[in-house]
C-alpha cells in the first residue's frame, strides 16, 4: 500500500525525518531560502500532510489548493500562521508544538533581560572596535536586575518559567493574563496578579509572553509606553506585532523607557530602521527556542502530530481536535 504524501518545508533534523520517512512519502524543501508561496501552493496540491514552519501561512487559499490535505503541523508553538477555523472547515487537523520549548524560551528571555540591563552588546561592540581606553568608573552604567520588579505579560508556561528564574534574583514578580493563575501557582512562583496598567507602572522589566491574537496586537503601544517607568526595559520573545514598533522607537527616543531587547518583529524579516539605529535596543533574530535539543524536539513533535492522523490516533497537539470530533 502506498504511503500518504507529505510536504515538509524544511529538511528538519534526522530524528524528525526518521518519523516522517517511516509514515510518509515525504518531499522536503531543501534550498536554503524559504519556500516561495507559489512553490508552496504548487507542491502542497496533491499532499495528504503538511509540516511547515511559522513562516508559512496555512490559510483559506492554501487549503483550497490542497483538497487531499488532512493535517497541517507547524514546527512552532505560536500558530498565528495557521487559520485554525479555516482548517476545521476543510477538515484539516491543525497542530503546533507546545511543551518542548518553554524552558529554552524562558532562558532566552532571561538572557535578553540581563543583556539589555547590563549593556552587554554595546560593551562587546566597544571591545571589538579597539577603542576601549581601559577601566573607568562610569562606563556603560546599566540597570540592576536583582531585587527589581519583573512584570510578566502572559502567564502561560513560558511566562511562568521566567517567574521561576526571577526567584533566584530576589525579584518581585507581577503578572498579567486574561486568566488569573491558581493561588498555589501564585504562591509557588511568588507572583502577584496585576492589571496591565499597574504592571506597566510598577515594573522595571516588562517581558511579553502572550500569543498573537486580535486582542494582543499592539498591546504595547504609545499609551502603554507612557505608563512605564523611564528606567524600565521591554523584552519581547512572543510575537512582533504585540508591540507597535514605531511607538517603541518613539518612546525610546523620548526617553520614556530605558531600553528594549527584541527577538521578534512586527514585519519579519524587516526591522524598523529607527530601532536598528539605536544602542539602547538589542535585536536578536527570532532565536528564543534555537538550541539543538529544543529545535530537534519541536521537529519531532510536529512529525509525530502529522503521523498520528494517519495512525488513527488523536494528534497530541491538535488545535481543533474537539471541533473535528477527534
Ligand atoms: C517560535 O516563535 C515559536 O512559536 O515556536
Amino acid at each position: 500500500m502506498s504511503k500518504p504524501k507529505a510536504l515538509v518545508t524544511r529538511p528538519l533534523f534526522p530524528a524528525a525525518r526518521a518519523i516522517l520517512d517511516h509514515h510518509f512519502d515525504a518531499e522536503y524543501w531543501m534550498p536554503p531560502e524559504r519556500i516561495p508561496r507559489a512553490e508552496l501552493l504548487k507542491r502542497v496540491a496533491e499532499k495528504d500532510a503538511l509540516v511547515c514552519l511559522l513562516t508559512e501561512k496555512v490559510d483559506e487559499e492554501l487549503l483550497a489548493a490542497s483538497p487531499k490535505l488532512r493535517v497541517a503541523a507547524t514546527v512552532s508553538v505560536g500558530y498565528d500562521n495557521i487559520d485554525v477555523p479555516a482548517c476545521t472547515r476543510h477538515k484539516v487537523v491543525a497542530a503546533n508544538t507546545p511543551g518542548v520549548l518553554d524552558e529554552t524560551t524562558a532562558d532566552f528571555a532571561w538572557t535578553l533581560l540581563m543583556a539589555v540591563a547590563r549593556r552587554l552588546v554595546e560593551g562587546d561592540a566597544w571591545m571589538r572596535s579597539g577603542t576601549w581606553p581601559g577601566w573607568d568608573l562610569d562606563q556603560l552604567l546599566g540597570g540592576d536586575v536583582w531585587g527589581k520588579t519583573l512584570g510578566i505579560v502572559g502567564f502561560g508556561r513560558i511566562g511562568r518559567g521566567l517567574a521561576r528564574r526571577a526567584q533566584g534574583f530576589q525579584m518581585r514578580v507581577l503578572y498579567h493574563d486574561a486568566n488569573r493563575a491558581a493561588l498555589e501557582v501564585e504562591r509557588e512562583l511568588r507572583a502577584e496578579f496585576a492589571g496591565l496598567d499597574q504592571l506597566l507602572g510598577e515594573s522595571d522589566f516588562v517581558s511579553l509572553h502572550v500569543p498573537l491574537l486580535p486582542e494582543t496586537r499592539h498591546l504595547l503601544s504609545a499609551a502603554a509606553f507612557d505608563k512605564m517607568k523611564r528606567t524600565a526595559y521591554l523584552i519581547n520573545t512572543s510575537r512582533g506585532p504585540v508591540v507597535d514598533e514605531a511607538a517603541l522607537a518613539a518612546a525610546l527616543e523620548e526617553k520614556k523607557i530605558a531600553g528594549a531587547a527584541l527577538d521578534v518583529y512586527e514585519h519579519e524579516p524587516k526591522v524598523n530602521p529607527a530601532l536598528i539605529a539605536r544602542k539602547d535596543v538589542i535585536l536578536a533574530p527570532h532565536i528564543a527556542s534555537a538550541t539543538i535539543d529544543t529545535r530537534t524536539n519541536m521537529a519531532v513533535v510536529a512529525a509525530t502530530n502529522a503521523a498520528a492522523v494517519f495512525e488513527g490516533r488523536r494528534p497530541p497537539n491538535a488545535l481543533n481536535a474537539d471541533a473535528l470530533g477527534l
